[in-house]
């Protein structure tokens, strides 16, 4: 057994991550009185929530009609009807009074002439149930709505008294004997020294796995580190074959270009100059969803029209709207097209291609944030002690596929749900459980052994294979034979886990290590992305299947439910939630207006 020293924190609540969905639960939290402790390995306000530029979704009607109603039609339509009904309402009910609490916290939102909150249009988001013109529903703060939302967050939870771990790196969660979640193993970076946290509650909001492709918008931070814990905890990750290609990452550089460009105006245009957009989807064109985008631009780019000297991506044309409402909404991207792409946006088109960006998959949950472990008998049996937000979680709003600004108001809605169910089932006055000893060291076994590791395959080196190999068979176009591929290839790479090489075995900021505890946590979810994409034999939003073109809701409106044991992953699958939470005689929407139908746009 490895002799680590450790000091030992109490709490009521931990979160484990400190963007958007992490901060907005800790404040919540704190705000109620709870002893909370928010844990993350990066300092809050560099958490990748930061990048999020376009806005956040919510039907305020500040530029003309919308209605909750539409907002949750979208989403459900956006999902490819993979979503949960109760949480899709829940979503787009509460979206507003989320959005009015931020303003009021302080979030400088862009304004109208009135002085109300500015919103833009973004894709997939309508009226009148998909009938009508596209709506202005995602609130901005210029380009830079993420980074404004959580410096507001941070300052808010500071003045509720949460307490911050800033630069500690959770290792494993703390497991009792029957399953209930104790606390969280971390190793602090910057002095080598290991923590262990006691808590009633452990909430986390550890981000996406973006980083299991070779090109993404996420951070290099973004390793899917509360989905690896999970894993190790013989938990389940659902719907993990949903991968979003983001329609408008900067050709080479992976960099996001947000689609409030489109919102604004922009477009897109083939080597013959062709707004090609109306021809695959001629109501909402460059503002259909981003799966219907994405594919749109890999089939002209197939059928030899991207454009560049190997014809391999795409132009996203701003030079004729007005210089000065680029600088006004638009400042962020003008600046990244730049310094990422050498463009003047004023003058010339950005070069971009379709770039790995969200996952929609996660720890499944319940609409309050609680983590699920699923069983035939009881397929929404909670986790005690465990919760899961933002894209860590799969509520599941997003189903197949996510709307635009539909990821920021995830995080804050199921940030404060969070809280809210806390308050009800954490008891602030009852003592702190007796930890599982056996678990705290099992944690401490296994950073030992991966600090100690002398095998011959260095951590960078494994990590590009798994990131090639994912980037070229989990694609945003699939076949039967890529997948079978790339399901053989991954199950060689993580074999190789067993044989890594860890040349630094110092504790303080020993970064080959920690990206070799990140390897461990990445490796999980790209397994089960592979596995649980050669299994759907159906083509649903993000998934989409060549062999099997068309959605199968007969067989297929389930979730994928992955149990992933070193390079085993087992496939069980759990049904959709169809129930709404109100009925329509309590004001809610009508089942019949949300049942499942062709998706088009
Ligand atoms: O395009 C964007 O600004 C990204 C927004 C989102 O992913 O929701």
């Amino acid at each position: 057994m490895a002799a680590y020293e450790y000091e030992t924190h109490e709490y009521d609540v931990v979160v484990v991550g400190a963007g958007g969905a992490g901060l907005r639960a800790t404040l919540g939290m704190a705000e109620q009185g709870l002893r909370t402790a928010c844990v993350t390995k990066v300092f809050p306000t560099r958490s990748h929530t930061v990048a999020a530029q376009g806005g956040i979704a919510a039907s305020l009607s500040n530029m003309g009609p919308d209605h909750w109603q539409w907002h949750m039609y979208d989403t459900v339509k956006g999902s490819d009807w993979l979503g949960d009904t109760d949480a899709m309402e829940y979503l787009a009910r509460e979206a507003p009074k989320a959005v009015y609490e931020l303003e009021h916290y302080g979030v400088p939102f862009s304004r109208t002439e009135e002085g109300k909150i500015y919103q833009r249009p973004f894709g997939g988001h309508t009226t009148e149930f998909g009938e009508g013109p596209a709506v202005q529903r995602t609130c901005a703060a210029a380009d830079r709505t993420g980074h404004a939302i959580l410096h507001t967050l941070y300052g808010q939870s500071l003045k509720h008294n949460a307490e911050f771990y800033i630069e500690y790196f959770a290792i494993d969660l703390i497991m009792s004997d029957d399953g209930v979640c104790q606390g969280v193993v971390c190793w602090k970076l910057d002095d080598g020294t290991m923590h262990v946290f006691n808590a009633k509650m452990v909430v986390l909001a550890t981000g996406g796995y973006g980083r299991a492709f070779f090109s993404a918008t996420s951070a290099h931070t973004c390793t899917g580190d509360g989905g690896g814990m999970v894993a190790r905890a013989g938990l389940p990750l659902q719907d993990m074959e949903f991968i979003q290609f983001h329609p408008t990452g900067i050709y080479g550089a992976g960099c996001l270009i947000t689609e409030g460009a489109r919102g604004e105006g922009g477009y897109l245009t083939n080597s013959e100059g062709e707004r090609f957009m109306e021809r695959y989807a001629p109501q909402y064109k460059d503002l259909a969803p981003r799966d219907y985008v994405s594919r749109s631009m890999t089939m002209e780019i197939r059928e030899g029209r991207g454009v560049g000297a190997d014809g391999d991506h795409i132009h996203l044309n701003l030079s004729h709207l007005p210089p000065e409402a680029l600088a006004e909404r638009l400042p962020g991207i003008s600046e990244s097209a730049k310094i990422f792409a050498g463009v003047d946006v004023t003058k010339e088109p950005i070069p971009v291609l379709p770039t790995v960006h969200y996952n929609m998959g996660g720890i499944p949950t319940n609409y309050w944030g609680e983590a699920l472990n699923p069983t035939k008998e009881d397929p929404t049996a909670v986790v005690p002690g465990l919760m899961a937000v933002g894209e860590a979680g799969c509520a599941s709003v997003h189903g197949a596929n996510r709307l635009g600004s539909n990821s920021l108001i995830d995080l804050v809605v199921f940030g404060r749900a969070a809280a809210i169910r806390a308050g009800k089932v954490v008891d602030g006055d009852a003592p702190a459980a007796m930890l599982n000893q056996a678990s705290v060291d099992a944690a401490f076994d296994r950073f030992d052994g991966l600090r100690n590791a002398k095998g011959g395959v260095p951590t960078a080196e494994l990590r590009l294979e798994m990131q090639k190999t994912m980037q070229a068979d989990a694609a945003v176009f699939r076949t039967a034979k890529t997948m079978a591929e790339g399901v053989e290839k991954m199950d060689v790479i993580a074999t190789k886990m067993n044989d890594l090489h860890v040349t630094d075995r110092s504790l303080v900021w020993n970064s080959d290590l920690m990206e070799t505890l990140e390897l461990t946590n990445l490796m999980p979810s790209a397994l089960a992305t592979i596995t649980g994409a050669a299994a759907r034999e159906e083509s649903r939003g993000a998934h989409a299947h060549e062999d099997f073109p068309k959605r199968d809701d007969k067989k297929w409106r389930v979730h994928t439910i992955a149990r992933v044991d070193g390079n085993k992953v087992d496939l069980s699958y759990r049904p959709v939630v169809t129930k709404t939470l109100t009925t329509e005689a309590e004001g809610g929407i009508s089942l019949k207006k949300i049942a499942p139908k062709a998706r088009t746009f």
